[in-house]
């Protein structure tokens, strides 16, 4: 098989529609989406659904690594995500949203995979590395051998769809690199079999969280999920960090380090921008008003997500039904990556 891309990454701008190409990405069910992911993934493979054949996992196997002893919430988490995905509008009938744990191939790969990458290599991982570092409880002195080896796993999961693009975030690039290389491993022992995929970088990368904390996170407490309600944005709009030194409304403000400011860049027009920071800078503008006005413009872009979560939250059987049939789809092309892969290891009996 013959590889076009040589580019390890490329800007989601720069990439050519190619319904040849396929897409493969997705994430570990272990609680509900927010608005950094809203701006860091789900806009854009709502974008790249026209663009390219698409798979979304729902890696529930992968959310087991560091959940193994919690598999009610990794299953009670398992609806929850796609129903937050088709909220956003990722379209069944463009793309497949598929359950890695009903595609038997993507375990088989990743006992195949395992040669061919060191325990050194993956303790060397970056994403890996710091994560182990943050999970401490769970894992102790010394981590799992699932939990270090899943970008192997990871490395199954995109090349069992002969995925060309991957469309992660700055934190999974690590991952992509070492799929990468297994990939060129393989090749080289088995003979041209595997594609090599490349990256695909979002436009906004990471949402600051409402404290102003650089990343918005369950466990940090500072999120606006795609789920909340009207009144729960409204109490966690107007606690969020504003200038510390602007006690009286006349004060003039540093709308800079406001992140009722950074919030209303992501939700309101540019003429509103313009004008809070203007008013804001000028002592013209009271924090309340300004977070009232924040707090009816992101209920304008939560209010629609909102009522598709209603709609499939009643209808669970539909839910499971589009999740079933993304994955049937999505088994028989794993089914033909596997039968070259044995092929070209001498295992095809
Ligand atoms: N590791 C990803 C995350 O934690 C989720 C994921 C699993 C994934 N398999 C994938 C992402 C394949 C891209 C491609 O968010």
């Amino acid at each position: 098989m013959e590889n076009s891309i040589d580019d390890e990454k490329i800007s989601i701008n720069d990439i050519k529609p190619d319904k040849s190409k396929r897409i493969l990405t997705g994430d570990r069910p272990t609680g509900r989406l927010h608005i950094g992911h809203l701006f860091g993934s789900l806009k854009s493979r709502v974008e790249l659904q026209d663009k390219f054949e698409t798979y979304i996992e729902v890696a529930d196997v992968q959310a087991l690594t560091d959940n193994f002893n919690n598999p009610d919430k990794v299953k009670q988490n398992v609806s929850q995500i796609v129903i937050d995905y088709l909220s956003v509008g990722i379209d069944p009938t463009k793309a497949n949203i598929f359950l890695q744990s009903k595609i038997q191939e993507i375990a088989e790969l990743t006992v195949f995979y395992s040669n061919l990458v060191t325990i050194a290599r993956l303790q060397r991982n970056p994403t890996v590395k710091t994560e182990i570092a943050q999970k401490k409880e769970i894992f102790g002195e010394s981590v799992t051998y699932g939990f270090l080896g899943y970008p192997v796993s990871q490395a199954a999961d995109i090349t069992a769809f002969d995925a060309s693009y991957v469309p992660v975030g700055e934190d999974q690039l690590p991952l992509i690199e070492q799929c990468r290389e297994i990939v060129r491993k393989f090749n080289s022992i088995y003979g041209e079999t595997l594609r090599e995929p490349v990256a695909v970088m979002s436009k906004n990368i990471r949402i600051k969280g409402l404290d102003g904390n650089v990343k918005m996170g369950k466990s940090l407490g500072n999120a606006l999920y795609l789920s909340d309600d009207l009144q729960t944005i409204t109490e966690k709009v107007m606690s969020a960090l504003t200038d510390p030194a602007r006690i009286k409304k006349d004060d003039p403000g540093n709308p800079d380090i406001c992140m009722v400011y950074y919030y209303h860049k992501l939700f309101s027009d540019e003429n509103t921008c313009k004008n809070v920071c203007e008013e804001c800078k000028a002592g013209k503008r009271g924090c309340v008003a300004c977070k009232k006005q924040l707090i009816e413009n992101i209920n304008k872009t939560l209010e629609p997500i909102r009522e598709k979560r209603h709609y499939y939250e009643e209808r669970p059987k539909e839910v499971m039904d589009i999740l079933m049939s993304g994955t049937s789809h999505a088994r028989d092309v794993a089914k033909q990556t596997m039968e070259k892969v044995k092929k070209s290891m001498k295992l095809d009996y």
